[in-house]
């Protein structure tokens, strides 16, 4: 046996059903609403269906704190990352403690109720610095950090409609959805791969080489909000769809989707990668280059390093780490800085900005970089941009 146990025991289910449902849409009709933002929709609904569990609502004061300072939560639980709601200090003001409120997207749809159980001020200095490592705006993450509201409330969350999804629904499998699949399957060791990039050979094979010794792939491209500037979620699916149908074993892998935002925060983002797909049911979860990196705010392995932060078996999944991959001339095949002696001469690598920049005068990367069919169906997204 060895299937994965949800970070901290059990599978947080926080969404309310029949009676219970419609009492609550009934209910919030009369509450002060609160609109959130697109991170922080997909933030209530990670945490209503078990994504991040322990999470049971949006941090109150001590957990944030302990989270930003330690990586832990209060009671001692490794946590990477703040799960905060922002608002005005004009909103703050119309709020009291234990008040009751209604949780709504950016359309007015009200998806949630919550208890206020603390309002506090965001540390906006001390968490750009601690969880992002940098204080700079030019930082995605940091950005929206100091885009939200200047104060936080926290409270735990009931939701009583999922927010409204157009697209991927298929692919949209939540945490007990792909627990059990994984058990269908008999796959034992399971290991989970992030990504908000089209998969290119490079991806192809990390996620191979790890499939070679667990039982069982999961494919797991981030849909909630990212830059402006990363391939839009629609786009990528049909990158994967094209590669799953081509080049994956089906009896192996499966392709859904993960809700969150991305923050860009590298190695801590690296960290609550790993916990989130253990809730998914993970027991293992790849983390490659610069993972969640941007710029150049992080170290290439840094999201390697940290890892050794945490005790043998407290994360409680094993993360695989994976050098810088390419093609290699010389060898004639995918290989990494750990396992080429070769010149780098000999390597196929390109950088995001060139592989773009082909892309956009609809020439086709070398097919050493990238599968036919992900280059047809970038260069025709692009065509139309
Ligand atoms: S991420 O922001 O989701 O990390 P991306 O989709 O580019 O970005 O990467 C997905 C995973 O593949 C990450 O674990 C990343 O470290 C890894 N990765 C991407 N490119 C390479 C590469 N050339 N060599 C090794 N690992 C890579």
């Amino acid at each position: 046996m060895l299937h994965s146990i949800p970070h901290g025991g059990k599978l947080i289910n926080r969404i309310l059903r029949g009676k219970d449902r419609e009492m609550a849409e009934l209910k919030a009709k009369e509450l002060k609403k609160i609109t959130l933002t697109s991170r922080e929709v997909s933030d209530l609904e990670m945490m209503a269906i078990g994504a991040l569990s322990p999470l049971e609502g949006f941090m109150c004061k001590d957990d944030y704190h302990s989270v930003v300072d330690t990586m832990r939560l209060t009671n001692g639980l490794p946590w990477s990352l703040p799960v905060t709601l922002a608002i005005s200090e004009q909103t703050a003001d119309s709020l009291t403690l234990k008040e009751e409120v209604a949780l709504a997207d950016g359309h007015g749809n009200a998806l949630a109720l919550m208890t206020v159980e603390d309002i506090y001020p965001h540390d906006k200095e001390k968490e750009s610095v601690e969880v992002y490592k940098t204080d700079s705006q030019e930082h995605p993450g940091v950005k929206y950090l100091y885009e939200v509201g200047p104060v936080l409330i926290g409270g735990k969350i009931a939701l009583f409609q999922r927010p409204k999804h157009q697209d991927f629904l298929q692919y949209r499998l939540d945490p007990e959805e792909t627990r059990k699949r994984f058990q269908e399957k008999g796959w034992k060791r399971v290991v989970g791969f992030q990504t908000r990039n089209p998969i290119h050979r490079a991806h192809e094979y990390i996620q191979k080489s790890a499939l070679e010794i667990v039982d069982g792939l999961m494919v797991h491209p981030l849909v909630g909000a990212t830059k402006g500037d990363d391939i839009p979620a629609e786009v990528r699916m049909r990158c994967y769809e094209a590669l799953f149908e081509n080049y994956y074993p089906k009896d192996r892998t499966i392709l859904a989707v993960f809700p969150a935002a991305m923050r860009y925060a590298g190695p801590r983002e690296a960290i609550f990668h790993a916990i989130s797909r253990k809730n998914y049911g993970c027991t293992h979860f790849i983390v490659g280059r610069d993972h969640a990196g941007v710029g150049n705010y992080y170290g290439t392995f840094d999201a390697h390093y940290i890892f050794d932060e945490f005790e043998d078996g407290e994360l409680g999944i094993t993360p695989m780490f994976f050098d810088h991959t390419f093609y290699c001339k010389r060898c004639t095949s995918m290989a990494s800085y750990k396992t080429c002696p070769h010149d780098s001469s000999e390597h196929v690598t390109l950088s995001g900005t060139k592989v773009r920049e082909m892309l956009r005068n609809g020439i086709t990367p070398p097919v050493e970089f990238s599968r036919p069919e992900v280059a047809k169906i970038l260069i025709e997204a692009m065509a139309g941009e």
